[in-house]
């Protein structure tokens, strides 16, 4: 930027937290301690995006769902009263794990141990050996265990505690405010990718939540178009904060045109490259030359939105350098070919661009291992980065 030169300005249309604007300790992403403490003060604390509704949609059906850093296993199962449930996935006879499969369609589950029965419902149906146990032993107290579980808008939230402090919605806030209008419901997945990145799982959420790293990682993907004078750095338009939550929104630059593919399939539907057009939920401030938002729900969950079109991250801590990503692709249904080329083109377009994403991550963390850097220099391009360690420093502290 030459002398004269005005930096591209960011629109904070809440109110912006004070969190300093000293660098960031390295310590939070390589110690196991620090790692200790997150698992208990927040993952033990917080409301957890694990599905999609629609993904077990009928009575019967059920998913088991792993969360490491719970080390828990849990069935979401939807009853034959229609209702989704969630239940540790272990026998309260001796403890076995009762649903064998991931997935699958059941009025119930058979321990392969000795044969209980359980509804997916919960309830103990069938208890083998009955007539042995002690008397007193109640079947209708050992049913499968409960687990906390509510929905927003189709997602699928577990909390760890039987009693949550905050209920699912009061807890979203402001950022559920914001997306309640977005047609979920409308949209279909379109593409799942995981990965498991041996690094923190903050440095791989971190590398999701700023658009300043699109001027190199994405220099081959998405050349041009987020990031050109006069926001040469990406600067984001807009940042908003929603208590723990923050929504950012991404410049494009109207001067870039999508290679000739992008242009024509961009006809024919929404694709990541190309929709710009209004759409209910997105572009908050309605600011000019916007893209998209990327919507961080705390502590580990991104629902990334667009007209026509929405992503979401899941970043699950294995352990203080090992994490599971996971995203999902979601875009309107299509109702003829030229739909479904659109849905194509995202879903290869985004895979190119986290592949790029993933190229930093693993040499980041190595490299903060080594001890040498004790502290990361923080720009306001980066403030996501600030706001995340300040709420989880608070959830710490509480
Ligand atoms: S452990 Fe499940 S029936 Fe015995
Ligand atoms: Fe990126």
């Amino acid at each position: 930027m030459g002398a004269t030169e005005q930096p591209f300005i960011t629109k904070y249309p809440t109110a912006v937290p004070v969190m300093g604007d000293g660098p960031l300790p390295v310590a939070p992403y390589i110690s196991r301690e620090f790692f200790e403490r997150e698992r208990e003060k927040v993952f033990k604390r917080a409301w957890l995006e694990v599905a999609r509704a629609e993904d077990i949609p009928n009575p019967g059906d059920y998913r088991v769902v792993d969360i490491e850093v719970l080390g828990w296993s849990l069935i979401l199962t939807r009853g034959e009263d229609g209702q989704l449930r969630a239940f540790h996935n272990i026998c309260t006879h001796r403890g076995n794990k009762v649903a064998q499969h991931k997935s699958g369609n059941a009025r119930g589950f058979t321990c392969g141990f000795h044969g209980w029965v359980f509804g997916n419902d919960g309830e103990l149906k069938h208890m083998a050996g009955e007539e042995y146990f002690p008397p007193g032993t109640d079947r209708c107290k050992l049913g499968l265990k409960p687990v906390t579980l509510d929905t927003w808008n189709g997602f699928v939230f577990i909390h760890p505690q039987t009693e949550p402090a905050q209920g699912l919605r009061d807890f979203l806030g402001g950022m559920a405010d914001q997306l309640d209008p977005f047609p979920f419901d409308r949209c279909t997945r379109i593409a799942r990718y995981e990965a498991t990145p041996r690094a923190n799982w903050k440095v791989v959420l971190d590398a999701f939540q700023e658009a300043f790293h699109a001027i190199m990682v994405h220099r081959a993907s998405l050349p041009q178009s987020a990031a050109a004078a006069p926001n040469p750095s990406a600067a984001l338009t807009s940042v908003r904060f929603h208590g723990p939550h923050r929504s950012l929104s991404a410049w494009a630059n109207p001067d870039y045109r999508p290679p000739e593919v992008g242009m024509i399939v961009g006809k024919y539907g929404p694709t990541f490259a190309t929709a710009k057009d209004q759409f209910p939920g997105i572009n908050p401030n309605r600011d000019e030359n916007w893209w998209f938002d990327i919507n961080v729900v705390f502590p580990n969950f991104f629902c990334d939105t667009g007209p026509g079109w929405y992503f979401t991250y899941n970043f699950w801590p294995i352990s203080e350098n090992r994490t599971r990503w996971t995203m999902d692709i979601y875009q309107l249904k299509a109702e003829h070919a030229g739909g479904l080329l659109a849905q194509e083109h995202t879903k290869i377009l985004l895979r190119d661009a986290v592949l790029e994403d993933f190229s930093t991550l693993e040499a980041t963390q190595q490299m903060m291992e080594t001890g040498v850097l004790k502290h990361i220099t923080i720009s306001e391009l980066e403030i996501a980065l600030r706001h995340q360690m300040h709420i989880i420093n608070q959830w710490l502290a509480a």
